[in-house]
């Protein structure tokens, strides 16, 4: 197909721009006002995708990417905006979803994080070079340095670009604010030449350290095991569960659904009465039932199963819910327990606005959607958390 010059009218809600022609094309890296001269990469029955070959015209909110992989590398998507023009557009993104599905208007300004070094874990494959998947492929971008990586993992990459990686094919790298962890699959590991690491685990084998890191937020310790989902912007992290603690009352009783490593609820613990973490994954359940341990608590507790079937089998009582559940949101059985345990609040964490917007629209019948606030905790890409209190009505 021959290429195509094209003006960019819309941007969406995954940082793509947009042409709309008979069928909208979307195209990535390619701003509101910019002339672009692109060619299709997929067609569609009722859209294409495109690749921008040449700008004829810049937009003024334009920025170079200072990361010499961006074009090819599928991690960051909104690299050519500066950090203030990311938040906007991440802020004015939730309000629209939200307001579009839900009909609501409460969402507030967004909370920042830092735009670089944030990342805390992050997994390289190896097919004789080692890197990133490119964008929509399971082709690799060798790189020797990431730019929303933690400085540690940075040069951990570096130093594995130097050594014969042989059959390895998959590497985690993990750090928390005093330790690091590589998780290798495939092959073996000269463990000698990573002193600087505190734990190695080779194909499910500990080869050195205890097997998990450990993070340590206002004195409060947190496990951090190969398996275990952990949020990975410490500082996004803190955001966010300090919204959580404004919100929650006094020595109230609290269940932490989608709990993971029972991080939000021992968070809390301090200051309520009772916690009950529910999460369907073992290895997260396990470190949090080690981190009740290393954190002396007495009032907090953990049960393993799908949120959705341990509802329906058991009865609750609850002053407050707090929901952190993956991208597709609570679903109708979850919100129709929740109505039955009638919890004075909810506390409702997102990491996908749609979904979001979707049970919102039916959690607003028994419940005032007091405020959203959206959180920056991926910066550079399209991802953003929310954070909201809703009050039962009367
Ligand atoms: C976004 S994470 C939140 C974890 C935790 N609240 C935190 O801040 O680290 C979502 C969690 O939901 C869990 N999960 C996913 N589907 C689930 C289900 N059907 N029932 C229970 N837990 C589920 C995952 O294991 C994961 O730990």
């Amino acid at each position: 197909m021959k290429n195509l010059e094209v003006e960019i009218t819309n941007f969406d809600h995954f940082g793509r721009g947009i042409v709309k022609k008979e069928k909208p094309i979307f195209i990535d890296n390619a701003l509101v006002g910019e002339i672009v001269e692109i060619e299709i990469t997929k067609d569609n029955k009722k859209y294409s995708e495109g690749r921008v070959i040449k700008y004829i015209k810049k937009s003024p909110l334009r920025v170079e990417s200072n990361c010499p992989f961006y074009d090819k590398c599928g991690g960051c998507d909104l690299l050519y905006l500066s950090y203030q023009e990311q938040l906007k557009y991440k802020e004015t993104k939730v309000k629209e979803i939200i307001k579009k599905f839900s009909g609501l208007e409460c969402v507030k300004e967004i909370v920042p994080t830092i735009q670089y070094n944030y990342r805390n874990k992050i997994t390289l494959h190896v097919q004789k070079k080692l890197g990133y998947y490119q964008k929509k492929s399971y082709d690799i971008i060798n790189i020797d340095n990431c730019l929303i990586a933690d400085d540690r993992i940075n040069a951990l990459i570096k130093k594995l670009n130097t050594i014969d990686l042989n059959t390895i094919t998959k590497i985690t790298i993990r750090v928390s604010s005093k330790e690091s962890m590589l998780v290798i699959e495939g092959g073996k590991l000269d463990i000698a030449l990573f002193e600087e690491v505190d734990t190695i685990i080779v194909d499910n084998q500990v080869l050195k350290g205890r097997g998990y890191i450990i993070e340590e937020i206002n004195n409060l310790k947190f496990v951090i095991s190969p398996d275990s989902f952990f949020q990975v912007n410490r500082l996004g992290m803190i955001n966010i569960y300090n919204q959580v603690l404004k919100y929650v009352d006094n020595d109230t009783k609290v269940l932490d659904l989608y709990c993971g490593t029972g991080t939000i609820g021992i968070y809390l613990a301090d200051k309520v009465n009772q916690v009950l973490g529910i999460d369907i994954n073992k290895s997260a359940i396990n470190d949090a039932l080690m981190n009740k341990k290393i954190n002396n608590l007495e009032n907090i507790d953990f049960k393993l199963g799908d949120v959705e079937d341990v509802l329906n089998n058991n009865s609750f009582k609850a002053d407050c819910i707090v929901v952190d559940p993956p991208r597709a949101g609570l679903g109708n059985m979850v919100i129709k327990n929740i109505f039955k345990i009638q919890p004075q609040k909810l506390i409702y964490v997102s990491c996908d606005p749609v979904t979001l917007a979707r049970d919102l629209n039916i959690l607003k019948d028994k419940y005032d959607v007091v405020e959203i606030t959206p959180f920056d905790m991926f910066s550079n890409t399209y991802h953003v958390e929310c954070v909201i209190l809703l009050q039962k009505k009367d």
